[in-house]
């Protein structure tokens, strides 16, 4: 039986009768994509009005929250890790049942969230500061971190507990409030972390939930925003998206957190260890059904080991186990229909220029057009064969743009500014990979290449949870989550200066000077 799910307010369950400032925004199921009759969850949407309402709630939160001592917050997330922890399994397969993430992936998400809780839970002891000299005796200069205040996080589905936790973690920590609005159609997996996390024993109105569809989310964005309750946003979800985010944002002088899309370039060069690319391109290609943000797009093989790469990428994208993702399966479904629908457009952009390879048809996959060596039932789920594109040139739509699924174009270079500029030429900036024996290859395109990730002899994928993860160009404004650096996000610097001399020391003007002989000159 599908549970329902409604958003919780200031500690309340929104019933959708008005409470919290909102009408009723429709309801909506959340389905298991690999098994579409299988109904995970009813979900309450809510209107513009609760969104705000979350915001104001969380608002009011704030100061009490800032107010408990670091090191107790600390102690929070602490128990946040443990409790995730101790409902690793539980977790996972909620995340495999609601989104089709084969069950090893959903254990490595769940461990991603508990990672982030152990990477945070000491910094509640820290949250340092610095002091610093003054130019004036009997002056102390000091900097402080505070909290931003009320945060709006906003989250797409294909990472549905970890990505989430990037935020929620660090912010919470911190001393900010936050008003989490999951994906819709990963509801029930993000209900679940919200309960979980609540047990840490959050006080009422410091972590909201709020389930709301695009529109409804944007308008209370811009409620919230206009009332002054709102003081900073996280975002993951897709370039146009967020584009309207920072202009949003940017009206009110706020610079979001933004976690775009990626158009994530491989560079396979003439000493790389073509096995090791091969596995890492299936990996990074078709992991999660190619729906990461990180998934790769192009790989762009030196001509000189094109013929064997090809041959060896398209024998192993032939064998790969896709299907049923509780078995052992290299990708599942698509997360939900919508992402099928749009996956279907993107094979529209195949053309005649291209070579296909890699599966026994392209598009769902179905009795009519199987999947040879498919593991369960096709017909049951959002199944789609994996496609390796070969021959794409630096024109098509399907090298300039994300298309997020299991489609992985190939291209090749012969010199490797080339390889960069190709690397470089869609405009996005996440994350990056070169695979190379010669250690001047691998620095020219950590130089060269605009992600803001680069991997060297590993795929696009993968992040480990403690470094700066993030983009530029149409994947992101610079912001950086993850590890120390999206304390930045979450915090700003407070300068303090105390002056304890008893009279009115002007800075630049009333410092003592030492007088230099800048004529001096050695005489040997
Ligand atoms: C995302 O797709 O939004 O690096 C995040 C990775 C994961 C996170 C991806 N650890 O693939």
């Amino acid at each position: 039986m599908a549970s329902t799910i409604v958003s919780v307010v200031g500690g309340r369950a929104v019933k959708g009768d008005g409470e919290a400032g909102g009408a009723p925004a429709g309801t909506l199921t959340s389905v298991n994509p690999s098994r579409l009759t299988d109904q995970v969850a009813e979900v309450t949407l809510a209107s513009a009005g609760t969104f705000a309402a979350a915001c104001a709630a969380a608002k009011r939160a704030q100061p009490a929250w800032a107010d408990v001592p670091a090191p107790v917050r600390g102690r929070a997330i602490t128990a946040m890790g443990r409790i995730v922890e101790a409902n690793k399994e539980a977790l996972a397969r909620l995340v495999t049942r609601e989104l089709g993430k084969p069950y090893a992936e959903a254990l490595g998400e769940v461990q991603e969230i508990i990672d982030t809780c152990d990477f945070f839970l000491g910094e509640g002891r820290r949250l340092y500061g610095q002091t610093v000299p003054s130019e004036m005796p009997d002056k102390q200069l000091f900097t402080f971190r505070v909290p931003v205040g009320s945060v709006a996080v906003v989250t797409a589905g294909n990472f549905p507990v970890a990505v989430p936790s990037w935020y929620l973690v660090p912010a919470l920590v911190t001393g900010n409030t936050v008003v989490w609005k999951p994906a819709e159609y990963a509801a029930a997996s993000a209900m679940a972390l919200f309960e979980l996390l609540q047990a840490a024993g959050l006080p009422e109105g410091v972590l909201n939930i709020v389930l709301a569809d695009g529109a409804a989310t944007f308008a209370g964005l811009e409620q919230a925003l206009q009332a002054g309750t709102l003081d900073k946003i996280g975002f993951t979800g897709s370039t146009a998206v967020g584009a309207r985010i920072g202009e949003l944002a940017g009206r009110h002088l706020q610079s979001p957190c933004l976690e775009l899309g990626g158009k994530n370039p491989m560079v396979i060069t003439p000493s790389a260890d073509l096995e090791l690319a091969v596995e890492g391109a299936l990996f990074s290609g078709f992991g999660t059904a190619g729906q990461r943000c990180t998934s790769l797009g192009t790989v762009i093989v030196h001509e000189s080991v094109h013929d064997e790469f090809l041959a060896q990428f398209g024998a192993a994208v032939s064998v790969a186990a896709v299907g049923d993702p509780a078995q052992d399966v290299v990708y599942g479904p698509m997360l939900d229909q919508k992402f099928a629908t749009r996956f279907e457009e993107y094979l529209g952009w195949i053309q005649p220029h291209h070579k296909i390879l890699g599966s026994t048809g392209v598009g769902r996959v179905s009795a009519a057009n199987p999947r040879e060596g498919f593991v369960g039932d096709p017909e049951a789920g959002l199944f789609y064969h994996p496609v390796i594109v070969d021959g794409v040139q630096a024109g098509d739509a399907l090298f300039r743009q994300e298309t997020f699924g299991p489609i992985v174009g190939v291209m090749t270079y012969a010199r490797l500014a080339e390889a960069i500029e190709l690397a470089n030429a869609p405009g996005y900036g996440l994350s990056s990979s070169i695979y190379t024996n010669d250690p001047r290859e691998a620095f020219q395109f950590r130089r060269g290449v605009s992600a803001g990730m680069v991997s060297v002899n590993n795929s696009t994928s993968g992040a480990e949870a403690h470094l700066p993860f993030g983009g530029n160009g149409k994947s992101g404004n610079g912001s950086r989550q993850s590890g120390i650096w999206v304390l930045d996000q979450f915090t700003r610097w407070q300068a303090m200066n105390w002056d304890y001399s008893g009279r009115l020391q002007k800075a630049q003007m009333d410092v003592a000077e030492l007088t230099a002989d800048l004529d001096f000159r050695l005489t040997t």
